[in-house]
């Protein structure tokens, strides 16, 4: 946490994990996975959680009331079009939050006047009313211009000081396709700050895509003009090439507060935890090198850096390890740790157990060290991962799987699964020991959905390290991930593909077939 000496220092941070991260394509996180990062954000001082996009489903909404309901400290804000069904559902969903915001938006720029076939004159009687009736429901209101960046100047000063008239708190800029430059998103603030009427008595928000790579550095820039919020995601997830960073401009203004003096309420130790969650129940991995949150971010493999580090760890380091949460000593357990270091060390790593919970993990765990001789940080929180990806009551449960391999092929499965209650077992060969796995269980659950990825990384290093293992189906335009860990990688492979399934089957129980809107 940086101090703010005085009001005009402070940057609030809205995250947008929960919607426009979610809305990434293969995103997609289940009710309990967005409650648990929502409790994360709101722990770590987050000021804003944009919680979803209540029109767009049964399950955004489901989700984003539980969230309003549930928060301590942020405000809430839902996410609607510019009409005023989607307005009301947003604001049925958050009115019950100590805080709650609605977050309306229209694209302005040419190319999306055209698709709404609003000439400038009816979308600006649009957004009046818009605006005029979510600001009837609601205090705090926030307005976007969609596409902001590729809007016409006259006619974005236009748009904002309509919304501003008609009642909106917060003005977001949103940089939709990834297209600004620092110099320019800076330009586009002053521009406003200095000719719209009004815009001295509201907050000016910065929501950049990073297409070209700017995301961060187009936040900070806006933030140097006078923004003074910065909406981000946690990992940069999001749609493309994702959002700005949380943890980037976060790190950037705490490291370079000498010439970014501005303050947020962010610990930032929090930071790693809530990333690792996110990779993990996005299906997401953090790329290695990522910034701040990568597995090499602090790590130091040449001769003469290592060197150096060891001296003065500020040679080669402009940040501490623990500054972001990442704990001095990864190596954590082992086979003969009880049940008292497993919770305390859980503790640390976020996560709260309660005695029966801990009975569960502590058994999965006893089984892993047996198997693994070191279990590290990374371990654990995939165990944890693990357990939450699956219930007792799931409709398809692993049972038992067998695989023969060798030189010789095809390779066979020999798999039993509950289907629905019911223990069935069957036998399939493939290309390969997933390949076979994966036919078995299409042989006991047919279906038609696509495997759309497969994909399989390490969570530590060596022979004995488990494997995560993330799969993404696809049905009717609809995409459900899954994701499981294990030494064993054919068995975190079907776990994971039956994840997914779990969510299909889920989904499809919920009747909750309502198309997803994407907003951008
Ligand atoms: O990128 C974008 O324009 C958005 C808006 C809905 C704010 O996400
Ligand atoms: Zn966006």
């Amino acid at each position: 946490m940086t101090t703010a000496t005085s009001e005009q220092d402070q940057v609030l941070i809205f995250d947008t994990t929960l919607r426009d991260g979610e809305q990434s394509p293969g995103a997609t996180m289940s009710h309990s996975e967005k409650l648990e990062i929502a409790q994360l954000l709101d722990e770590m001082g987050v000021n804003i959680i944009e919680a979803g996009f209540p029109i767009a489903s049964d399950g955004d909404f489901q989700a984003v009331r539980e969230i309003a309901r549930l928060a301590q400290r942020a405000t809430i804000c839902g996410l609607a079009r510019a009409n005023f069904t989607d307005i009301d559902r947003c604001w049925e969903a958050i009115r019950e939050a100590k805080s709650p915001r609605i977050h309306t938006f229209i694209g302005t720029s040419p190319l999306h006047r055209e698709i709404t076939k609003l000439d400038q004159d009816e979308m600006v009687q649009r957004i009046h009313d818009t605006v005029t009736h979510a600001r009837n429901l609601c205090d705090n209101v926030q307005w976007s211009p969609m596409d902001a960046t590729r809007t016409e100047r006259d006619y974005l000063c236009r748009v904002v000081e309509t919304a501003i008239k008609a009642g909106a708190t917060t003005i977001n800029i949103p940089d939709t396709v990834g297209y600004t430059y620092p110099r320019e998103s800076a330009e586009i603030i002053a521009m406003l700050r200095e000719r719209v009427p009004g815009a001295d008595a509201i907050v000016f928000a910065t929501h950049c895509h990073n297409d070209l790579g700017m995301a961060t550095a187009n936040a900070l820039a806006a933030v140097e003009a006078g923004a003074r919020q910065i909406e981000c995601t946690i990992n940069g997830l999001g749609e493309r090439a994702g959002n700005t960073a949380l943890e980037e401009v976060v790190m950037a203004l705490k490291v370079r507060n000498d010439i970014l003096p501005y303050a947020t309420s962010i610990d930032s130790t929090r930071i790693m935890n809530i990333s690792r969650m996110v990779a993990a129940v996005s299906g997401f991995p953090v790329q290695f090198n990522k910034a701040v949150v990568g597995k090499n971010a602090f790590a130091h493999e040449s001769g003469i850096h290592q060197d150096g580090v060891l001296k003065n760890a500020e040679t080669f380091e402009i940040m501490r390890p623990e500054d972001i949460g990442l704990t001095a000593t990864n190596l954590v357990m082992g086979k003969h740790s009880g049940r008292a270091a497993l919770r305390a060390k859980l503790s640390q790593l976020g996560y709260e157990l309660a005695d029966n919970q801990l009975k569960d993990v502590f058994v999965r765990f006893k089984a892993l060290a047996d198997r693994k001789k070191e279990v590290y940080d990374d371990d654990l929180v995939a165990l944890m991962q693990d357990t939450a990806a699956s219930a007792a009551d799931d409709h398809l449960q692993l049972r038992k799987l067998r695989v023969i391999c060798g030189t010789e092929g095809p390779q066979e499965a020999e798999l039993t699964m509950i289907v629905g209650g019911t223990e069935a077992s069957v036998d399939a060969t493939g290309d390969g020991p997933v390949d076979a796995t994966f036919n078995a269980v299409r042989m006991l659950f047919p279906h038609d959905a696509n495997l759309e990825l497969y994909q399989v990384h390490a969570v530590t290093e060596g022979t004995d390290a488990q494997a995560t293992v993330s799969v993404r189906l696809e049905q009717d335009g609809r995409i459900f991930t899954g994701q499981s860990s294990d030494t064993d990688t054919v068995v975190a492979s079907a776990r994971a593909y039956i994840n997914a399934l779990n969510r299909l089957v889920l989904a499809q129980a919920r009747g909750n077939a309502s198309a997803m809107i994407h907003a951008g």
